[in-house]
């Protein structure tokens, strides 16, 4: 046909096309937005709802959330979840990626009890997605464990093998007749590393070298139980698919040389392949580099036993292929290097960045966020993605997040640019042929920020947190997300107004401008005093 070029690409079932010189992403890719429970609900102690360890670290802790605000009412979803789903009517979106309050559904986070009311919202929710067809794509554990379990010892006990699993038969027996997407765990390197190792999340212990590793191998075995007890019992008859989804910025080595592909090669492993490798590599277990780094240390430091605890055989299979899917989430880009002696001085010993043996920082020139670890570097995504083929033989992978933050503000701009550029980023992988099958937009609406609070806005639209209504606003880039789920294509042109308009901390004046204004004032203050 006159003026239409087709490229055609076999990437497993995807066919990307490409009409008038722009790339369309292919029929059957699925495009969602993403929020968790915590982050959205509210409502943390009414009907019934048990306490998580993010209302306890909240309300106990006041002073470690950047400006003191908690979860209580954040965005009031569950009272507003009609208005959730309009929103997600009006993105024209194929799927609703959002988590299950295990405390809502558990109050102590053990079956014995049941939460008739937990019950009743994700009905309410999940049933109104189907009338307005979208599929839920379900989290089991996005952070918030039940206080209780957190008092048996959170992850770092072999007790939550069991509990989990309990919690997620229910979940299959409840809602999986109309839930066909089950993600075990979201993100468990913020679970284990950034919560135990460091006191950057919930419980927010500051305990390094040990607790970490002790984390991830429960949280791996609850997830390969949930994972075996729904491809036995639910699978067969609801038909559903089940997977994980871990996290990592992609790391750039510094330069060629050997030390630092290798730092960045190392350091992946330890971020993702930590949880990636015991469930997508051929030969299974944790990526060999960290069975020996972190048992050769551990010998070194005087420990009888290796930090990182051991699998059995049996446990190795049992994890082996135990996710149809491969959920990633990423943001941003990290540049990597060795560690070196005069680096060690700053590592706490034993710990997990001195087991990974690798530093990072971040191109000052790469444009900002509103979150101080996220600078845009598109790029990355494509190099993610294309590792991750190439590291586990091509599996179907979904990007269950990618996003970025701002201050405030509806007119978001920067938004729409990186929303452009990282979907970009993704269609070059997948013209490489990396089986990429969807994307889930980070996130539907602005929501608490774990320990940032309400300060860093990641929505696609505005919640007012002034007006006890919880009003959203379409920001421009729900607009502009919501043309590319429709015509498949990205318009790098196409900037449309928000619904209402709210500026943003720095409008009509960029960041750039605003720190040079500061600086040039510091400068004549300082040639003024002298
Ligand atoms: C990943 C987490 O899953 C989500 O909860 C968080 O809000 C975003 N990253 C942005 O930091």
């Amino acid at each position: 046909m006159l003026g239409v070029r087709l490229i055609i690409l076999l990437c497993n079932c995807l066919v990307i096309v490409r009409v008038h010189g722009q790339r369309k992403f292919p029929p059957g890719f699925k495009f969602g937005v993403g929020t968790s429970a915590y982050q959205i609900e509210g409502a943390w102690n009414d009907d019934g709802k048990g306490e998580s360890i993010w209302d306890h670290l909240t309300h106990n802790y006041p002073e470690k959330i950047a400006d003191r605000t908690n979860g209580d009412v954040a965005c009031d979803s569950y009272h507003n979840w009609k208005r959730d789903v309009e929103m997600l009517r009006e993105l024209g979106v194929n799927m609703y990626r959002f988590s299950f309050s295990w405390s809502r559904i558990m109050p102590t986070g053990i079956s014995n009890e049941i939460n008739p009311a937990g019950i009743d919202y994700y009905n309410k929710l999940i049933d109104e997605l189907i009338k307005n067809n979208i599929e839920s794509m379900v989290t089991l554990y996005h952070w918030d464990l039940p206080q209780r379990l957190q008092e048996l010892g959170g992850w770092t006990s072999r007790e939550l093998i069991h509990y989990f699993k309990e919690y997620a038969r229910v979940a299959f027996e409840t809602f999986g007749d109309r839930v066909k997407w089950w993600t075990t765990f979201n993100e468990p390197l913020q679970t284990c590393m950034f919560s135990y190792e460091f006191d950057s999340m919930s419980p927010g212990y500051d305990f390094a070298g040990i607790p970490c590793y002790l984390c991830t191998h429960h949280l791996l075995l609850s997830h390969a139980e949930a994972v075996h007890l729904y491809r036995t019992e639910f699978q067969p008859t609801q038909k559903g698919i089940i997977g994980i989804t871990a996290d990592t910025s992609w790391n750039e080595p510094r330069s060629d040389s050997a030390e630092d592909r290798a730092a960045a090669e190392r350091s992946l492993q330890f971020y993702l392949g930590w949880y990636m490798h015991p469930i997508f590599s051929k030969s299974g277990n944790y990526p060999q580099v960290m069975i020996d780094r972190v048992g050769n240390l551990s010998q070194q430091q005087g420990f009888i036993n290796s930090r990182m605890p051991r699998f059995t055989g049996e446990e190795i299979e049992r994890l082996k292929g135990s996710s149809d899917f491969f959920g990633i989430n990423s943001y941003t880009t990290s540049i990597v290097y060795p560690n070196d002696a005069e680096n060690s001085a700053h590592y706490r010993i034993p710990s997990f960045d001195h087991d990974r043996n690798a530093m990072g920082y971040q191109d000052p020139a790469w444009p900002d966020s509103g979150s101080d670890w996220l600078k845009v570097y598109p790029k990355g995504m494509y190099s993610l993605l294309s590792w991750i083929r190439s590291e586990y033989d091509n599996p179907p992978v979904y990007v269950t997040e990618n996003g970025v933050s701002d201050r405030g503000g509806t007119k978001d701009v920067a938004r729409i640019d990186y929303y452009n550029q990282y979907l970009n980023a993704v269609l070059d992988a997948m013209e490489e042929g990396c089986d990429v099958r969807g994307y889930v937009a980070w996130s539907l609406m602005d929501n608490f920020e774990w320990r940032a609070g309400l300060t860093e806005r990641f929505g696609l639209y505005y919640v007012d947190y002034e007006d006890p209504a919880r009003t959203r606003i379409a920001k421009s880039s729900a607009k502009a997300y919501a043309n590319i789920v429709k015509t498949r294509v990205i318009d790098p042109n196409y900037y449309p107004e928000p619904d209402v308009y709210i500026p943003g901390p720095n409008s009509g004046i960029s960041k750039t401008i605003t720190k040079f204004i500061l600086i040039a004032g510091f400068i004549i203050q300082v040639m003024l005093f002298y």
